[in-house]
């Protein structure tokens, strides 16, 4: 009998594989879908820090606004988007089942919507993601500037949330394995999640535009991030979860050897249907049995950074017997 109970961030789930933030947790009925395959966890749509801003100013005068066509888009986004429906999304996701439900929001500053974070743990939810995504592409801003935002936003939040938070992480920073591991440090962090899939721009050479490269990963996708879990699961000692290009039980796998505590997923649910949340969880269970293990935990970061033989192999990048080899 195989188990596949673990915890992630504090919280004890049934199975590592959890649902990423996606269009699909951002409305009840197809969070209702998701739940009858019975994920680890499920990560809620983001509510943006803009939203959350755009939202407590109502009642602002409109003619503090130079720009009306301004006003008309935060209106227009607070009608779509506002707060008091994700507390409602929370609440009723949380009636559904016992499963974890982790809220999200994408946030690039400490500012005031960081009051808002009570109201979402009042509303039930178990943990809170934060994605905080800064493109380093202002060559007048520092590599401490950017770092120290991490910590103004986690520290912040610390002095209000009683639940877990998590950190979504950009992979671009320059210095990641020391910024996660002194975020690691101070303990306001209970999950490191590795990478957010950030919104990429692309060139239509036929129109010669700018479109939006696709929002999906594919089953190939893992790597880069497969490579820092490794690296990085010896070295924190609060939990990480993988995101990017898990599409299957197999990488799935991978990632659990590596180190990382649980997987999330999205692009998959996209290009199959919901019911590959089941086949993944089927996956690795059978793996499981086809190795003897009987928990996750027998067989977890069996392969990270810091119990190979050749750790070297995750830092290397330039690899001259590799490249040679290709002709
Ligand atoms: C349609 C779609 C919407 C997404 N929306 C969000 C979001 O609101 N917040 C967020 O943190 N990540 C969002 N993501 C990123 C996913 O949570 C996930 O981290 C990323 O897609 C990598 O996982 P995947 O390769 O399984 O798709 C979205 C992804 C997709 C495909």
């Amino acid at each position: 009998m195989v188990d596949m109970k673990t915890t992630y961030a504090g919280l004890s789930i049934e199975n590592p594989v959890v649902i990423a933030s996606c269009g699909f947790t951002g409305n009840i009925e197809s969070i209702k879908k998701i739940i009858a395959y019975r994920p680890g966890a499920l990560v809620l749509k983001s509510l943006f820090e803009e939203q959350i801003i755009a939202e407590s100013s109502q009642g602002i005068n409109l003619n503090d606004y130079g720009y009306p066509e301004s006003l008309d888009y935060i209106k227009e986004y607070t009608r779509m988007n506002n707060l008091n429906k994700y507390l409602e999304l929370i609440r009723e996701a949380k009636k559904l089942s016992t499963i974890p439900i982790i809220a999200s929001i994408n946030c690039v500053t400490s500012n005031e919507w960081i009051s808002f974070v009570k109201k979402i743990q009042d509303a039930g939810a178990d943990a809170i993601e934060l994605n905080i995504s800064l493109l380093s592409s202002n060559p007048h801003v520092t590599s401490e500037e950017i770092e120290s935002t991490y910590f103004k936003i986690v520290n912040k939040i610390a002095e209000t949330a009683v639940i877990p938070v998590t950190l979504k992480m950009s992979n671009s920073s320059s210095s990641l394995a020391h910024l996660l591991t002194r975020l690691d440090r101070y303990n306001n962090v209970k999950g490191f999640v590795l990478f957010n899939r950030h919104y990429c721009p692309d060139i239509d050479i036929h129109n010669e535009k700018v479109v939006q490269a696709s929002v999906f990963s594919s089953s190939s996708d893992y790597a880069e991030t497969l490579r820092w879990v490794a690296i990085l699961s010896g070295k924190l000692k609060n939990n990480i979860a993988a995101t990017s290009g898990i599409h299957n039980g197999e990488t799935a796998v991978k990632f659990l050897l590596a180190g990382a505590q649980v997987v999330q997923i999205s692009s998959v649910l996209y290009k199959n249907n919901l019911s590959v949340i089941q086949t993944i969880k089927d996956e690795i269970e059978s793996w499981m049995k086809s190795k003897g293990y009987k928990t996750i935990d027998e067989f977890r970061g069996k392969l990270s950074m810091d119990q190979v033989e050749h750790p070297e192999v995750f830092e290397r990048i330039q690899f001259m017997k590799y490249f040679a080899s290709v002709e």
